[in-house]
């Protein structure tokens, strides 16, 4: 079966084809991604330090006409042979989200094609099917992005259930936050995580964003700001910090405190769960990548992650969320909005 995914929370339009398929039994029997095209707007937010949201609908809404076109061709399929057209619809920028859920809708109706809403969280954890073929439900997942921190039982293909999550900022936040004041070009976590090889973890005591206690919460308020006191205390001094030495020590608080909720998570969760999926833009960090493949070698289970191209968002594990909720017979119709928050 052929889904067309759209994806445009934030500050990708992403369109992409993909290939699924189940055996009778349920085992999965095909996962290809036949093409999957990000226009990416980083370069334009750049300018302001940040994404600035009605910049991102409009470069949308220019961009999401070519590069539908553009998908399908390097998929070498026309309209009429996609089975399915699946859109991002929460969380994320409202009007971001509405330029691709509106053009969804417009092209389902007018080539009778039925239509799914994916939940852009779903999706991030979706790519790991991608990667990883022969991935099934139940495991653990814990999603790290620019938005979310939150750790999942996925009970089946989509039905999440949350047991942790941040109580303020996200990593990715708490990345970008820290690598813009040490004059890292936006977004700054791809950066950090290769100055973090040249610093001593060691250098900057800080503070875990693990909550204390009996709960599967992140707190990354106060590590960022206690990095910000040291970088501005320093300047008041006219003194200068070693900036690796803040990426190492700042990138080894946030690894060790997401390392210690998922073991915590691992622990509760316990039975049936042999398998961790690592999710989300942060995923790609390298530091937290080799952290959670050691946690789960020293547990005995096995560790999942979407290679690197597949961490950020992108339409293919759009796509592929769709295909679950196409399964399970969960179609939208025009009366489908977006929504900001994580429930529709
Ligand atoms: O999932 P994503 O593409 O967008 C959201 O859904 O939020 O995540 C974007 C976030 C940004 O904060 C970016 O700095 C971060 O992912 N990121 C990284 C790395 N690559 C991307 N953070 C740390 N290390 C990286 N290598
Ligand atoms: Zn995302």
């Amino acid at each position: 079966m052929y889904i067309l995914g759209m994806e445009s929370s934030c500050d990708e339009t992403s369109v992409a084809v993909v290939e699924m398929a189940d055996a009778p039994d349920g085992t999965p029997a095909q996962r290809t991604i036949k093409s999957n095209i990000v226009a990416s707007q980083i370069e334009t937010h750049r300018l302001y330090g940040g994404v600035v949201p009605e910049i991102a609908s409009r470069a949308h809404i220019e961009a999401i006409s070519r590069i539908t076109k553009e998908a399908l061709n390097e998929a070498g399929l026309t309209l009429g042979q996609i089975d399915a057209i699946a859109a991002t619809t929460h969380p994320g920028l409202i009007g971001a989200l509405l330029v691709g859920v509106n053009f969804a809708k417009s092209l389902a109706y007018a080539n009778r094609i039925p239509l799914i809403s994916v939940n852009h969280i779903h999706g991030h954890v979706a790519a790991a099917y991608l990667t990883e073929p022969m991935l099934m439900p139940p495991y653990l997942a814990v999603v790290v992005s620019g938005g979310h921190t939150s750790l999942y039982l996925v009970e089946d293909y989509t039905t999440f259930h949350e047991i942790g999550a941040t109580r303020d900022d996200a990593a990715g936040e708490a990345f970008d936050k820290v690598g813009r004041v040490i004059g890292m070009p936006y977004p700054g976590g791809a950066a950090l995580d290769k100055l973090a090889y040249e610093g001593d973890p060691k250098a900057f005591p800080l503070p875990s964003p693990a909550v204390q206690g009996d709960n599967l919460d992140f707190s990354f308020s106060g590590l960022k700001t206690a990095a910000l006191n040291i970088i501005n205390s320093a300047s008041q001094k006219g003194e200068t910090i070693s900036r690796a030495d803040l990426a190492a020590s700042y990138t080894q608080a946030i690894v060790q405190g997401i390392v210690k909720k998922t073991d915590q998570a691992l622990t509760a969760a316990a039975k049936g769960v042999d398998t961790l999926v690592l999710a989300g833009g942060v995923a790609a960090n390298s530091h937290i990548r080799s952290a959670l493949s050691r946690l789960c070698e020293r547990r005995g289970i096995r560790f999942v992650v979407p290679e690197r191209g597949l961490c950020g968002d992108n339409a293919a594990m759009i796509a592929a969320a769709g295909y679950f909720e196409y399964q399970k017979g969960n179609f939208a119709d025009t009366s489908l909005n977006a929504s900001a928050s994580d429930y529709v």
